[in-house]
């Protein structure tokens, strides 16, 4: 008799790691030690929820932290928390719920991530960005990506909104990759370029979507950069980052990014600047996470339109149909 979890009659065994769950290289020969899931482990999550969902959709939603709500809006909603779904972690973060929500955002079938995994949390890179190639495998293609940083910039206010025109990959710097290790050319090529991570007719469509909302005061376009986390910055560590160029810090997106670019998905991410960083040792401010989630509380309303217009305009203007199974 299979045990069943009574919450959603799923068998229980869906969760335990099956024999192809990791991609060992052979150490003996190589002498690499390396595992990130293989394509067919990646497939049986997608088949997972391919099995399940009514629709098939072709816009993937990241929610950053507080900005689950963004998921409210979605009607004939299907959620499937990621303790269900195999191979998947799950989310340890306050605030984040842990669930893939599917549904439709004005009437495009849309696929959310509500939580996602940290590497502060202690998932390695590929971990945390395992569910961008879940996604790829259910048949996303265009990637919206969200998250709270600091601002940097002084020209940024609490509540503003940075669209990213690119990133630094300071963790790529310390050699700490989502694509370290052997490469699967199904996925995608060896030496992905990264040159054209945000896709410039996105960056189109956000400046529409900006105009017509007419929030053009609040909305900038920068460098995003990810730290490991999970303590905020100091001082001297913000100077640097403000020298190489950065406008805003988070602690995630990045290896998201990456992880999507390397299967060609499109994407299109942003912040909500949910605190200014504080880079001057004479000022006793500190940055702390209750900030960070009121912060995106008081803004969830904007936001959730936002994402609700980019989405109408990725279904609209560059003809990614409706995809209803
Ligand atoms: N630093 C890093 N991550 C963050 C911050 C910050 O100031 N605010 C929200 N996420």
């Amino acid at each position: 008799m299979p045990m069943v979890d009574d919450k959603n009659g799923h068998p229980l065994h869906v969760k335990r790691p099956s024999e192809n769950e990791f991609l060992h290289t052979n150490v003996k020969h190589t002498g690499i030690v390396h595992s990130s899931f293989s394509f067919e482990s990646l497939q049986e999550s997608a088949n997972y929820l391919l099995d399940r969902i009514s629709t098939r959709p072709k816009i993937g939603i990241i929610c950053g932290s507080g900005l689950g709500p963004i998921t409210d809006t979605l009607t004939q909603k299907q959620c499937f928390p990621y303790e269900d779904i195999p191979h998947f972690p799950s989310s340890t973060v306050k605030g984040h719920v842990g669930q893939m929500v599917f549904g439709y955002l004005h009437g495009v079938p849309v696929m959310c991530m509500q939580g996602r995994f940290h590497y502060y949390e202690g998932y390695p890179l590929w971990k945390c960005a395992m569910p961008v190639r879940v996604m790829k495998l259910v048949g996303v293609s265009h990637l919206i990506v969200t998250n709270a940083a600091g601002g940097l910039n002084p020209n940024y206010n609490v509540g503003d909104i940075m669209l990213m025109k690119d990133h630094v990959n300071l963790m790529g710097f310390a050699g700490n990759n989502p694509l370290q290790g052997p490469n699967d050319d199904r996925f995608g090529p060896r030496f992905p370029p990264m040159n054209r991570a945000y896709n410039k007719q996105l960056l189109a469509a956000c400046d529409k979507v900006v105009n017509e909302m007419g929030i053009q005061d609040i909305v900038h376009k920068g460098v995003y950069t990810c730290l490991g986390g999970p303590n905020y910055e100091t001082v001297a560590e913000l100077k640097v980052l403000k020298i190489l160029g950065v406008d805003a810090v988070g602690m995630s997106t990045v290896h998201e990014v990456i992880t999507a670019r390397h299967c060609e998905m499109k994407v299109v991410a942003f912040s909500l600047i949910t605190n200014m960083c504080v880079d001057d040792y004479e000022d006793h401010m500190e940055a702390n996470h209750n900030e960070v989630m009121e912060v995106s509380e008081r803004m969830k309303g904007l936001l959730k339109e936002f994402v609700s217009r980019i989405v109408a305009y990725i279904k609209e203007e560059l003809n990614v149909d409706d995809a209803t199974k």
